[in-house]
């Protein structure tokens, strides 16, 4: 130990990082060896690259000038429906879900993936997504297997509730669940590594574009090549509306001219110029997601003819990438993602006191990858156009935007448009909405049609439920 020790403080010393050591002493047998592994496995590079350029207040990644709107297609532009529809038949598609988030916004005690979602049932994210795969299995009559990216963090409570739950009717050999890698956080002031608790440096999940390394590391991105998988559709987690598996989409990205069938995305229409989502934008000819902090004001105020935004494309983070892609990024010739800083507000340790130390304000910088960066790798990116009600309904925060409550009430209006569709009666307020709780399980219905032939009552009482 003690010249693993020698060797481990010469690091921390070239790197500026000698306090790290400062609970040697206090820390017993299996303490200090959990900390050299981690203080031996950090990326040192990065960190002294990082640490300086807050030390210098140098801004990291310059957001792109001359920027254009994205070519974007709506789902009627073409065939799609019966081109994606072949290309899952063939069993080449496979779901993707990135779920080693912290949910910190949410502050559920437990993985993201299982907050209870749905209207009526309370159905858990994870539960919604195995049911739509289950649908599309029994429809297309071919496995459609699901890769989950958890963090350290988060991954023994996932897989244990996914067990405990039977995989949701799902064959677990079909699911692959592997962890994101981690970054150290930076203290905001001073650039430094900070201490989380007793001999242990504060580390957080690599944000979602750690997927690309997770993936080809696991030996998730080998199974999906062994299996004969070419598209993967990628979602977040904390939206239940999302189409796990969308031919349409898939048969844009396939034969969109557009598409290098490399990368595609959905986008819905910016609600205002000043909503937080990241926008579709054109640089140099190749399309890029840019975060709404990166969209200058006079561009995110432009208008078109028509009065719509000039700049005006959202992201709802779905997307299908190749597998051929993902490996040629992940593979010797291609380059990692750059990464991002976030500030956030996070407890420190602090060795000297003996205590942790709950901030008041944003104290520490994390860096995390995004998977959409991955777009401009491509030479040509295409867009799929999607209307916000009928695919989005994010449960990011406990409550007010993007909560359960508004979730759910999108859920609501979606399932009320379909049961008009089928002559039910369904109440609505004078905004519109509809007064009542409605689901419809995927099992029951992926789409309207579906609901041809099912036995339904002729009108739903106002602020009554309907479970179908
Ligand atoms: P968010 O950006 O909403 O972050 O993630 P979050 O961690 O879930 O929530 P907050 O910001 O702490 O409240 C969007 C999606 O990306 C995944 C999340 O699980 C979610 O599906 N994600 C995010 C990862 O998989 N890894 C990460 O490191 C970050």
């Amino acid at each position: 130990m003690s010249n693993r020790l020698a060797k481990i403080r010469e690091l921390l010393d070239a790197h500026e990082q000698s306090h790290l050591l400062a609970d040697w002493d206090r820390l017993d047998e299996a303490g200090r060896d959990g900390l050299l592994n981690q203080l031996q496995l950090l990326p040192w590079e990065t960190v002294d690259v990082v640490r300086d350029s807050i030390r210098h207040r140098v801004e990291s990644n310059p957001p792109p000038s001359d920027l254009e709107p994205p070519h974007t297609c709506g789902p009627t532009d073409g065939d799609f429906f019966a081109r994606g529809a072949e290309v899952v038949a063939d069993g080449r598609v496979a779901a993707f879900t990135v779920a080693g988030g912290q949910g910190t916004r949410l502050g559920w005690n437990g993985p993201k993936g299982t907050y209870p979602a749905t209207p009526i049932s309370g159905k858990p994210l994870f539960a919604i997504f195995a049911e739509q795969l289950r649908a599309a299995q029994r429809r297309y009559g071919v496995i459609i297997p699901w890769y989950i990216m958890t963090s350290p963090l988060n991954d023994a409570a996932t897989r244990a509730f996914f067990l405990d739950n039977k995989c949701f009717g799902l064959h677990r050999s079909n699911i692959m669940m592997f962890p994101q890698g981690t970054m150290p956080s930076f203290d905001a002031r001073t650039g430094d590594l900070m201490l989380a608790g007793p001999g242990v440096v504060a580390e957080s999940p690599d944000g979602h574009g750690g997927a690309l390394d997770a993936m080809a590391r696991s030996g998730a991105l080998a199974d999906m090549e062994s299996r004969g998988i070419t598209v993967v559709s990628a979602f977040q987690v904390d939206n239940p509306l999302v189409r796990v598996i969308d031919e349409c989409f898939v048969g844009m990205h396939e034969s969109n001219e557009h598409s290098s069938a490399e990368v595609s995305s959905k986008m819905v229409a910016k609600e205002h110029p000043t909503e937080p989502v990241g926008v579709f934008c054109r640089v140099d000819g190749r399309t890029h997601v840019l975060e709404y902090s990166d969209l200058p004001p006079e561009l995110a105020d432009a208008r078109n003819e028509d009065g719509s935004l000039r700049f005006g494309a959202a992201s709802i983070a779905v997307h299908l990438y190749s597998v051929p892609f993902v490996s040629r990024l992940t593979g010797p010739e291609g380059t990692p993602l750059p990464w991002h800083r976030a500030l956030k507000k996070s407890p420190r340790w602090d060795p000297a006191a003996g205590t942790l130390v709950e901030p008041s304000e944003p104290n520490v910088i994390k860096l995390e990858r995004f998977i959409f960066d991955i777009i401009p790798r491509a030479e040509r990116s295409a867009i799929l156009g999607t209307e916000r009600a009928h695919e989005f309904a994010p449960i990011k925060n406990a409550t007010g935007s993007d909560s359960i409550r508004t979730s759910q009430q999108i859920q609501s209006d979606l399932y009320g448009e379909w049961l008009e569709g089928r002559g039910v009666e369904i109440p609505r307020d004078e905004a519109g909405r509809v007064d009542a709780r409605l689901e419809i399980g995927p099992l029951t219905a992926m789409r309207p049609d579906d609901l041809a032939g099912l036995e339904l009552p002729r009108a739903v009482e106002p602020g009554g439920s309907l479970l179908l």
